[in-house]
Order: structure tokens, then C-alpha cells, then sequence
């Protein structure tokens, strides 16, 4: 029998972490609320448990000692490196793939080969383990390339090129060099594809795929999209260019037959699954899965979220999805990331952050990334500060209700985009 109440750990300590906590706490059924090792935005609505992620056997007893019934992992690192079989070799209930199902995350090549055994579109690729074979390849192209390194780069792998040549450097840089270490020893070469992206993430268990709302990353640090990649810099939900028929079409040519090819190579996906898509000329195309809730697309989709998060991620975790309704709010959702000064390359913390809690209402959210709480008040702790997302009923009123409080928050070196969501 299922608790009554549930004792809830959150993993993680991002902007994603924050808002799957703050609806977590709206749950009647939720007995405690615990973070690890969470920042100084949960440590107001859960208790942060200083435990390093990383640490299987510390983890495991931090939910034991706490009494955990149910614990919820945000970022992919835990679920790459088998968290949830960890738990479930313990008898203990979490949400998220196996380490097996989380490869399509991990490990860019095995992705690939789904994809490709399953007629999933997605960019022509090819992958490499050998320098050479891969140079003579990208020798023998005549258009754009993009260089991945198959491994786990903490969002960084990837390197998009302008000119056919660039992708000689990029595996120079990533098999030669080492640049993502162990992460690049395979490489994927694929061509580059042009038009929108759209993230698009669906709770899937083992007879049951719900499509959430769509959201739309900003990836690029500066205005108009220049500027090195970042985690994200904003995001908006719904995507502009959602439509049903697509949303249709990314279940039944995507996400059913890649799950159809998990299910050959012997695993079962349960959890969230995200896939990152672009939108070409010839129809949507995969350019990525994620096996987690994205950040800061989190941000935008669980404030629009009306039904329980809590129920349904347990339902989802004991196979239950199908017994589940989602109920969403139509408004638009628009979030603002506030960075530290010098993000992605090197910044400083220590930073205290002023105005965090002048304009409380029930429209905002401002949710904390890399924040710490000190004796003075707050202060800056990672790159990614702050996610600031407003609810409004057009792009237009929630970005402006979403800037307006941006400009109430300070902290030395704050840097923003100011086109997030903007023409519309
Ligand atoms: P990924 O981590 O694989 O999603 O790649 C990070 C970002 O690189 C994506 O969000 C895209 O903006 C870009 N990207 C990845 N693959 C491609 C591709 N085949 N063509 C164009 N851009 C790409
Ligand atoms: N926003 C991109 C990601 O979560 O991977």
C-alpha cells in the first residue's frame, strides 16, 4: 500500500530543481519536502540535505535515514551513472529512467543508432572512435558539420560549424586534444540542419506517453541569438510553433518507435524524456534527447502546470501514468535567466543579490539556480543566478511582467538577454 503522505527528495540544485520543488510543495499528499543539495531558494520550502549527488552509497542512506518514500532526479549525471537502479535494488520508489534507458541521454552514438534503426528523423550522421577515419569523412563533405562527443559534457560537446573545415578542428579538438576528456573518445558527425527549435517533453511509462507543453530554449548567451551556448538563458511555453499535428507527429515518428527501439535493445523507459527538435524544411528533426526535465524549460512548463506534480510523477514512477490526468494553465509562461558576469567562461560568486523579494504575486516566480544562503542575505553561487518567470495571457504581457521584475533584482555583475520571448 501506497503512504498516505509521501516524504519527497528532490535531486539536484538548479532553477529546475527549484520549480519542480516549489509544485511538489503545493501537494496535499506530500508529507516532507527534502533537497540535495538544493540552493538557497528550496532551503526556503524543503530542507537541503548537504549530500553530493555523485555518491550512490551516501545518497541511498540520506534517503533511508529521512524516511524518503519518493524521491525525484533532476539532473542526467545520477541517472547516467544508475541512481534509479541503485534505488530499486534497495526497494526504494524514485522517478527516472535506468542507467541502460538514460543512454539515450549518455551516449550520443547509442542514441544514433536507435534513431537510425527506427527511422526517426534526425540529422545524417556518422559515428567515429578513430581520429583518422573521422577526418578522412569530414574530408569527403561539402556542407556545414556538427561535432558531438558522444559522452556526457555537461552541455558542452557539441560544436556547430560554419564551414566544412571547422568540423577537421572540432575532432582535432575533441579525439586529438581531449577536449571533453573521456566524453569525446567517440565522436557523431552530423550534417547541420537549419530552422526552430522546440523542446518538447513527455512523461512515459511502461504503456503510457502523455506529451507536456512545449517550450522554447534560448541557448545562446547574447541578444539576437550571438554569442557563445549556455545552459540556457531563457526560455518561453508554449513554443510558438507547437501545433497539435506536430505535437501528433513527434509522438507517433519519434517518441514511439525510438521507445519501440529502446524495448529491442532489452530496456523499458520510465520517467521524463525530452527531445530537443528542429523544425527544417523537411519536417522535424531530432536533434537531441534528453533523459530529464530541461532547464530552464522547466521553468516555463511546470508554472503552467495545473494538475498535481507530485501524483503524477508517482503514478508515472509505479507505472500508473495511464490512470493520470494533466489539467494546464493556457496563459504564457516567459522566463528571464539572470547570469553571473563572465557565464559560460569564468565568473565569480560571492555576489550578494539584492530585491529578491519586493514584488510578490502569484504571476511571478523567481526561482534560484546558483544561490546560496549566508548569514547577510543571499548570494550569487554558479552561473546560471536565477530564473525569473512570469505568467501572462500573450508572450507580450508575460515578458513584460517577467522584465519588470528582473529589473527589481541586483547583484554585481548581472547579465541577461533582453529579447527573450520578444517579437513574438
Ligand atoms: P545538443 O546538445 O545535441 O542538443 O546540441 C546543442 C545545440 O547545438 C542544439 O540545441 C542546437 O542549437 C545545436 N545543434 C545540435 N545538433 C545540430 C544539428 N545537427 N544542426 C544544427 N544545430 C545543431
Ligand atoms: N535547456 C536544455 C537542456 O536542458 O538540456
Amino acid at each position: 500500500m501506497a503512504p498516505e503522505k509521501l516524504n519527497v527528495l528532490i535531486i539536484g540544485s538548479g532553477g529546475r530543481e527549484h520549480a519542480l520543488a516549489s509544485k511538489v510543495a503545493m501537494s496535499p499528499r506530500l508529507g516532507q519536502l527534502f533537497c540535495m543539495p538544493g540552493n538557497a531558494g528550496t532551503a526556503s520550502i524543503a530542507k537541503n540535505l548537504d549530500v553530493d549527488p555523485s555518491d550512490q552509497n551516501a545518497v541511498i542512506a540520506a534517503a533511508k535515514a529521512n524516511q524518503i518514500d519518493f524521491t525525484i532526479v533532476g539532473p542526467e549525471a545520477p541517472l547516467c551513472a544508475g541512481i534509479v537502479d541503485r534505488f530499486n535494488d534497495e526497494g526504494l520508489c524514485i522517478f527516472g529512467p535506468t542507467k541502460a534507458a538514460a543512454r539515450l541521454e549518455g551516449d550520443k552514438a547509442f542514441a544514433k543508432k536507435i534513431m537510425t534503426q527506427a527511422l526517426v528523423p534526425t540529422a545524417e550522421a556518422r559515428i567515429f572512435d578513430k581520429l583518422e577515419r573521422a577526418k578522412e569523412y569530414i574530408a569527403t563533405r561539402d556542407t556545414p558539420q556538427v561535432v558531438k562527443a558522444a559522452g556526457l559534457a555537461a552541455g558542452k560537446g557539441v560544436i556547430v560549424c560554419d564551414e566544412p573545415y571547422q568540423a577537421l578542428l572540432a575532432v582535432e579538438d575533441i579525439m586529438g586534444k581531449g577536449q571533453f576528456g573521456d566524453a569525446g573518445q567517440t565522436v557523431v558527425v552530423e550534417e547541420r540542419l537549419k530552422g526552430p527549435e522546440i523542446s518538447v517533453l513527455a512523461l512515459i511509462d511502461d504503456r503510457t506517453i502523455y506529451v507536456l507543453e512545449t517550450a522554447q530554449d534560448y541557448k545562446r548567451l547574447g541578444d539576437n541569438d550571438e554569442g557563445p551556448n549556455t545552459g540556457g538563458m531563457g526560455a518561453i511555453s508554449p513554443s510558438p510553433h507547437a501545433t497539435d499535428s506536430l505535437l501528433d507527429q513527434v509522438q507517433h515518428e519519434i517518441i514511439i518507435p525510438t521507445l519501440d527501439g529502446l524495448r529491442r535493445e532489452g530496456c523499458v523507459y520510465r520517467g521524463v524524456l525530452y527531445v530537443g527538435l528542429m523544425l527544417t524544411a523537411g519536417g522535424p528533426k531530432v536533434l537531441e534527447f534528453n533523459c530529464r526535465f530541461g532547464d530552464p524549460e522547466t521553468q516555463v512548463v511546470i508554472p503552467r502546470l495545473k494538475s498535481d506534480l507530485l501524483e503524477l510523477l508517482y503514478a508515472c514512477a509505479n507505472g500508473k501514468l495511464e490512470d493520470a490526468s494533466i489539467d494546464w494553465d493556457d496563459r504564457t509562461a516567459v522566463c528571464v535567466v539572470m547570469a553571473s558576469g563572465g557565464y559560460p567562461g569564468n565568473y565569480s560568486t560571492g555576489k550578494s543579490i539584492e530585491g529578491l523579494n519586493t514584488d510578490v504575486r502569484d504571476d511571478v516566480f523567481v526561482f534560484h539556480a546558483g544561490t546560496k544562503s549566508h548569514v547577510a542575505g543571499t548570494r550569487t553561487a554558479g552561473g546560471r543566478v536565477l530564473g525569473v518567470t512570469a505568467l501572462g495571457e500573450s508572450a507580450a504581457a508575460a515578458r513584460e511582467k517577467a522584465y519588470q521584475s528582473v529589473g527589481k533584482i541586483r547583484f554585481d555583475g548581472a547579465t541577461y538577454r533582453t529579447d527573450i520571448a520578444a517579437n513574438m
